[in-house]
């Protein structure tokens, strides 16, 4: 199992990563316009590659397979070894990664997947990762718990290369819920994972033990 940071502003990047926890980061063009560009999309990317060492997800913003490999190939020029394409699922997206894992030998990511459907024939089609969405599937009224279990247990028992990579994560117990279903990988965003750290009873117990250290320090029994 392992987390990715699921972020495009650097600084959260740069700062989370120290804390040893991080093995790859996705973005998406929301979170991209959201976070702000200010070294540019090749830039900031970059930077960020620079930062985790590891997998970094860019996705294509074209629509039809001829214009999303072009972008594709323009993207996994900037570090071959460590960009993954984002494909949007669909008719267009089976095509671009068929294309990009099974001739080009890039990396691809499947994402915006709400069922196992997409996830199989993501997985057959040749991804690297599989990106199934679970606040999404949940804001329509299925569980993505079962879609995670399902597409795992098909990718085991198919022995297929691909890997869950489960985001839209909202809450903390989405992470728990999305690993224990069979997730490879969560992609959490700097909020939630800055909220896994901390836990009430653990402030107070630290709180407790350091004001018995200061007390003994102040009537110098602290040698
Ligand atoms: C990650 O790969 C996804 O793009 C991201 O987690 C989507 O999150 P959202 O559903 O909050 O937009």
């Amino acid at each position: 199992m392992a987390i990715f940071i699921d972020s495009s502003n650097v600084a959260e990047v740069e700062e989370i990563t120290k804390w040893g926890i991080i093995s790859g980061a996705t973005t998406n063009p929301k979170i991209i316009c959201q976070d702000g560009l200010s070294g540019g999309l090749e830039g900031t990317i970059k930077k960020i590659v620079d930062i985790v060492k590891g997998p970094v997800s860019v996705e294509v913003t074209e629509e039809d397979a001829a214009g999303m490999v072009e972008q594709a190939k323009e993207f996994a020029a900037w570090d071959p070894e460590n960009i993954v394409i984002k494909v949007p699922i669909g008719q267009e997206g089976l095509k671009v990664v068929n294309t990009l894992e099974n001739e080009l030998g890039i990396k691809t990511n499947v994402t915006c997947m709400m069922s196992f459907n997409q996830a199989y024939l993501a997985s057959l089609a040749g991804a690297t990762y599989v990106s199934i969405f679970f606040g999404r599937i949940k804001d329509m009224g299925y569980d993505p718990r079962e879609v995670i279990a399902d597409t795992r247990e098909m990718i085991d028992r198919e022995e297929l290369k691909a890997q869950i990579i489960t985001g839209s994560i909202r809450h903390l117990m989405d992470v728990n819920e999305a690993f224990l279903a069979g997730a490879h990988i969560v992609t959490i965003t700097p909020p939630i994972l800055k909220k896994m750290t901390w836990n009430p009873r653990s402030e107070t117990t630290i709180e407790e033990f350091n004001q018995i250290w200061r007390d003994m320090k102040k009537k110098g029994l602290l040698k």
